[in-house]
């Protein structure tokens, strides 16, 4: 993994997507050990698109693991706002940092810019295409509340259509095999043919697709929520008509199982009732808090730094 970007989670194997997980567990346990571990490196982070959980924890795992931040939050405030391109923006970045975290509103945007850089480049999501290190926290948020990614019904409800999480985890569960897709969304916010060929390439999973949540709600495990994505809708009048489709509440958890896990990559609109927060199967702050233990991992992975007292099991 030393030196090379990630523009997705197909660019590593499962069993370096499994020791990602297992040292971002390793570093829950062992957050004094590591404080100093990226000491001297710097991070960019390259901001296109607003962002609050995926910028500030890209740069608190920098700084927890002792490094330093430089970056913009918003093209507006760089040369990006006088017609500079993402490929001279990075080879310039390349100069001052060691690794760059980079969200653009447009896709494939981070794999051009993972070949211009000199640095190792990680998406932080391009367009509607994907956020793999999102999916890296939904992978160590499930893992975390069942033990393991396979033999799981996952349920996807909301924007299929744009959710790039959705796509991102999808594509990825798909390769460890063994889970049963329920996609709920409307007609117009299906999941795209490109993701179904995935699920269907993989001879362990299955899947179905529904517009009714509480129909299928309580053959879940896992029930991944997702926020109707506005600023991805050419029309404001399909966007009013559709974002409010699903909204889990208290009255149609009570019909999901009890160990049923329910993630969010937030933020929320409406999609989730606050008084859902409460119930133990709320787990997307949960999630959040293991996106950036994930960052944490993947940073000192690409940097090739070592972590005092963590063994790795050398993943190919
Ligand atoms: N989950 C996620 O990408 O959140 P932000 O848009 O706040 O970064």
């Amino acid at each position: 993994m030393i030196g090379r970007s990630l523009v997705t989670l197909d660019d590593l194997s499962t069993g370096q997507i499994q020791e990602l997980l297992d040292k971002a567990h390793y570093i829950d346990g062992h957050r004094g050990e590591v404080a100093d571990s990226c000491k001297g490196r710097l991070l960019a982070t390259l901001f296109y698109e607003p962002s609050t959980r995926t910028r500030l924890s890209f740069e608190t795992a920098m700084l927890r693991l002792g490094g330093q931040v430089i970056g913009f939050a918003g093209a507006q405030q760089s040369s990006v706002s006088k017609g500079e391109s993402i490929s001279d923006t990075v080879k310039t970045v390349s100069n001052y940092a060691d690794i760059i975290a980079i969200r653009h509103p447009k896709e494939g945007a981070a794999l051009v810019a993972s070949r211009a850089a000199g640095v190792p480049v990680i998406n932080a999501g391009d367009g509607g295409h994907m956020h793999p290190t999102q999916t890296l926290a939904d992978l160590a948020t499930i893992t975390s509340r069942f033990g393991r990614l396979t033999g799981l019904t996952v349920g996807l409800c909301g924007d299929l259509t744009f959710g790039r999480t959705v796509h991102s985890l999808i594509e990825t569960l798909c390769r460890f095999g063994g889970v049963n897709f329920v996609l709920i969304s409307p007609e117009e916010l299906k999941t795209p043919q490109y993701v179904i060929d995935c699920i269907k390439e993989s001879p362990s999973c299955s899947y179905t697709e529904v517009k009714d949540l509480t129909q299928v709600i309580g053959d879940l495990d896992v029930l991944y929520m997702t926020r109707v994505q506005k600023e991805r809708f050419f029309n404001e009048d399909d966007y009013l008509r559709l974002r409010d489709s699903y909204i889990l509440d208290a009255g149609k958890l009570a019909l999901a199982k009890r160990t049923m896990a329910v993630l969010h990559p937030l933020p929320r609109v409406n999609e989730i009732a606050v008084e859902v927060d409460a119930d133990p199967r709320a787990a997307y702050f949960e999630q959040v808090r293991n996106g950036m233990l994930v960052r944490m991992a993947l940073e000192s992975s690409l940097l090739g730094v070592e972590l005092p007292g963590y063994e790795s099991v050398g993943a190919a």
